[in-house]
């Protein structure tokens, strides 16, 4: 049941810290805060390439991991949503590996494209909620998320856990790769371990969010950017909104401003931005400068030092917990979620069963 919570979506929401940690028991060794996977059926130290598929959010996270394998471990990835990447007939590496996110492990343009891996002799791996699923007994290797079951059909603890298991991935291939050193790792494993008291602070610190998600419930087009691995949380942030709200919301790379998004900013489309602190923080301030100066209301989701460094304009400004750049992604998934789960509320739609979806697309 939901307990004393309004939607089950809300509790999902607030699950997080519980359920991030319980996959972090499968994955981390909390002693020693080392990585530690189960036998691979591949070795990444010899690996061409990585490609990952996957739908909706599933696909969000597969996105993130992009990024994470490209930096921390220097490995090639290719990441496409499994309805295109299914009929594209691309060549696949000899000797490649193939990873499919999914909560259900039941979506069907998901498997299909599991099953295009198959015939390219990619070896197949999987991150899904349900183990038992078809993908997962499709697989050489599941890498399951603890997140429990997941009724709302607005995906929230299904998502930061596969992206917590895709961290503990990524950490795993840069080491067989000698492509961090142990230092290195140790802090970026324990940046891992930080996430779920950081989510908790987030959860404790939601009002403000209501507040914004108040304002945003009258609006018609909400803009998402961010930069890096806060890009693919921007388009997760827009979808979130989209499906819940029935409000018009785009995810963009926020460098892509100037190229045409930019011609939609006035006072009627807020811009909601992830700009943690970080590598791009600059080049990101200076996107939110251009939007302030079109009279955009800016929505700004930053730590402390960022909060500083932006200055004034902004319509909001909401601070968040100072984190390692590398679990930044984890962490700012949660205002988006709580952005839209509010904006939801205070427009009085079906939470938990929005119109027109399916908690899992199994027909094409
Ligand atoms: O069960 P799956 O993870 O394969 O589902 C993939 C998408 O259908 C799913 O993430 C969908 O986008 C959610 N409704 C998003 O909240």
């Amino acid at each position: 049941g939901k307990g004393n919570f309004r939607h089950f979506m809300q509790k999902e929401i607030h699950e997080q810290p519980a359920v991030i940690g319980d996959t972090l028991h499968s994955y981390v060794n909390l002693q020693t805060r080392a990585v530690t996977l189960p036998e691979m059926p591949l070795d990444f130290a010899a690996l061409p390439r990585l490609t990952i598929s996957a739908c909706g959010t599933a696909f969000y996270a597969g996105f993130v991991a992009k990024y994470w394998f490209e930096q921390i471990a220097r490995l090639p990835v290719e990441v496409d949503i499994a309805s295109e990447f299914r009929y594209r007939e691309a060549p696949m590496p000899e000797g490649g590996a193939a990873l499919f996110i999914s909560q259900s492990g039941e979506t069907i343009d998901t498997l299909a494209a599991l099953r295009y891996a198959r015939s390219q002799k990619q070896t197949i791996l999987s991150i899904v909620n349900q183990p038992e699923s078809v993908i997962g007994r499709e697989s050489d290797l599941v890498l399951p998320t603890l997140a429990g079951p997941e009724i709302g059909v607005a995906s929230t603890k299904a998502f930061t856990t596969q992206l917590t298991v895709l961290a503990c991935l990524a950490l795993a291939a840069a080491r067989a790769r000698g492509a961090i050193d142990a230092a290195a790792e140790a802090c970026l494993s324990s940046a891992i371990t930080e996430v779920p008291a950081a989510i908790t602070q987030v959860l404790e610190h939601a009002e403000p969010l209501e507040a914004i998600a108040h304002d945003i419930s009258a609006v018609r087009d909400v803009l998402f950017l961010g930069r890096g691995s806060l890009f693919p949380i921007a388009l997760e942030g827009a979808l979130k909104l989209k499906e819940i709200s029935y409000i018009h919301a785009e995810g963009y790379a926020a460098g892509e401003l100037k190229h045409g998004p930019i011609a939609l900013i006035d006072e009627d489309v807020p811009v909601v931005i992830a700009a943690p602190s970080g590598p791009l923080f600059d080049k990101l301030a200076s996107n939110i400068q251009e939007t302030i100066a079109r009279g955009g209301r800016a929505i700004i989701f930053s730590d402390r030092a960022g909060l500083e460094r932006i200055g004034d304009g902004a319509a909001y400004t909401v601070e968040m917990p100072t984190i390692d750049p590398f679990v930044a992604p984890i962490l700012y998934s949660l205002p988006m979620q709580l952005l839209a789960y509010y904006t939801a509320v205070a427009k009085g739609t079906d939470v938990d069963q929005p119109r027109n979806l399916a908690k899992s697309v199994t027909v094409e």
